[in-house]
């Protein structure tokens, strides 16, 4: 009889049994008469060790044989062991080869520069440090659906395929359409909206596209965004939303994903200090002046720029919410500010602390028919196209808000990266589409 299947991660739960472990071998050392098989099976890794008396000539042959990233079926007995990180060893009484590879892995041992490891991201992902990484994004987008069912949002997926865009015209994909022409959705907001005047509170979480010339450390030319829309909530319930989010968000990955932290070598002290307090607020005005006094040029009118951000947010330990910027520095739907006549809207940027910068954009919508048409005329925008989004606007409007944030942001933040291109599975940038 065959020794039951046993994942890498619950051997600690077999010790003295017999099981069968199916996976690949990561790494090998041998000695004549022993070979130590380092053995993954993306829950975990353990070290099988395989003595030469103890098993079949022909086996320990094969397993002499081995190359990097052979798929193997190994059984074993599982045997406690304090020093190994797993907690258990497993000594091998049978291997069974699936395919031995024929030429060397790609990546082996040495160092490697990232565009190489970019090319080989098939493979990359096999990595423990990728493999913590895309551990973390499971976690987040468990988190972040049960966050929201838990309060009581229907999950509305916008779509992807749209012929009216929500955030201008730079940066779309556009497509034929058999005889239209169609755009890769940059936001699911104006869909979302829609949605919470059927629903009340939705949330829309898919891909989003952005034509990014850009090359920069936070940008993806496809990104994951989730959308939050509550009727009658206004620019404070829609903060404070964001902010109980957010640390919802940093406690459920210092919880449930320690080990993966470790193998990143993230610090938790700043991560522990987002928990530690409110979040800061500023407004735009002050942050401008600010960043002046910080040696920025950036003057009333413009959107803060990634180093803008990077100065602002290394001087506080938890996240910041800018509020109310200059009107034409942001998207046709936010709501103008009454106290200034019109030359902010209702709108905040969330900030994330250590120099990241933006990882939320949101904004109260202007709900009334006319000043939003009016600012659509103002922008030259073809009403025609938006149609069904005015009609919002003519049965039932209500004050709205909502937000979306980026998923890879918030990763890139959370686990202390550089940059955003290790945080989704395939990344797409400028200059990448395979693989
Ligand atoms: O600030 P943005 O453009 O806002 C919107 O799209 C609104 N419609 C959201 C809403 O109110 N429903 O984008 C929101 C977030 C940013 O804060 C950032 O985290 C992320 O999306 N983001 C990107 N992430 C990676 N690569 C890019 N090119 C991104 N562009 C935006
Ligand atoms: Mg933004």
């Amino acid at each position: 009889m065959s020794a039951p299947w046993v994942y890498i991660k619950d051997l600690k739960d077999h010790v003295g049994e017999t099981v069968c472990v199916k996976g690949w071998m990561y790494n090998k050392r041998s000695s004549g008469k022993i070979h130590f098989l380092q053995l993954r099976d993306g829950s975990g890794t353990v070290q099988g060790v395989m003595v030469k008396a103890e098993v079949p000539e022909e086996q320990f042959a094969a397993a002499k044989a081995l190359w990097l990233e052979a798929s193997l079926e190994v059984t074993g007995t599982v045997r406690a062991d304090d020093r190994a990180p797993s907690g258990v060893e497993l000594t091998v009484t049978d291997l069974k080869v699936l395919q031995n590879p024929t030429e060397e892995y790609p990546i082996g041992k040495k160092d490697h520069g990232i565009d190489f490891l970019l090319d080989q991201r098939h493979l990359w992902l096999r990595s423990s440090r990728q493999n913590a990484l895309m551990r973390i994004r499971n976690e987040i987008i468990w988190c972040w659906r049960k966050f929201f069912h838990d309060r009581g949002f229907m999950l509305m997926d916008s779509p992807i395929l749209t012929g009216s865009n929500g955030e201008g015209n730079d940066g779309l994909f556009e497509l034929d359409y058999f005889d239209q022409k169609a755009y890769l959705a940059q936001t699911g907001q104006l869909y979302a909206e829609a949605s919470a005047m059927a629903f009340g509170k939705v949330y829309c979480f898919g891909p989003t596209f952005r034509a990014e010339k850009s090359k920069t450390r936070r940008h993806l030319t496809e990104f994951w965004m989730l959308e939050p829309e509550m009727a009658f909530y206004d620019g404070k319930m829609n903060m404070d939303l964001q902010e109980a989010h957010v640390k919802a968000t940093v406690a459920h990955v210092l919880e449930n994903c320690r080990k993966e932290l470790e193998v990143l070598e993230r610090d938790t002290k700043p991560l522990e200090a987002v928990l530690a307090g409110p979040f800061y607020h500023i407004d735009y005005r002050d942050a401008v002046v600010k960043l002046n006094g910080l040696g920025s040029d950036i003057k009333f009118g413009d959107d803060l720029g990634a180093d803008d951000e990077t100065i602002l947010t290394q001087q506080y330990d938890r996240p910041i919410f800018v509020e109310n910027y200059p009107r034409d520095a942001k998207a046709f739907y936010m709501k103008q500010n009454p106290a200034d006549g019109g030359e902010t809207v209702i709108c905040a940027d969330l900030l994330a602390p250590e120099g990241y910068g933006e990882i939320i954009g949101g904004s109260q919508r202007e709900e009334d028919y006319d000043k939003l048409v009016a600012r659509m005329n103002e922008l030259k925008m073809n009403l025609a196209d938006y149609d069904w989004y005015l009609d919002l606007r003519k049965f039932g409007s209500v004050p709205h808000s909502g937000y979306g944030i980026g998923l890879e942001r918030t990763i890139t933040w959370i686990c202390g990266l550089p940059h955003i291109r290790e945080v989704i599975p395939f990344p797409r940038t400028i200059y990448r589409i395979k693989p």
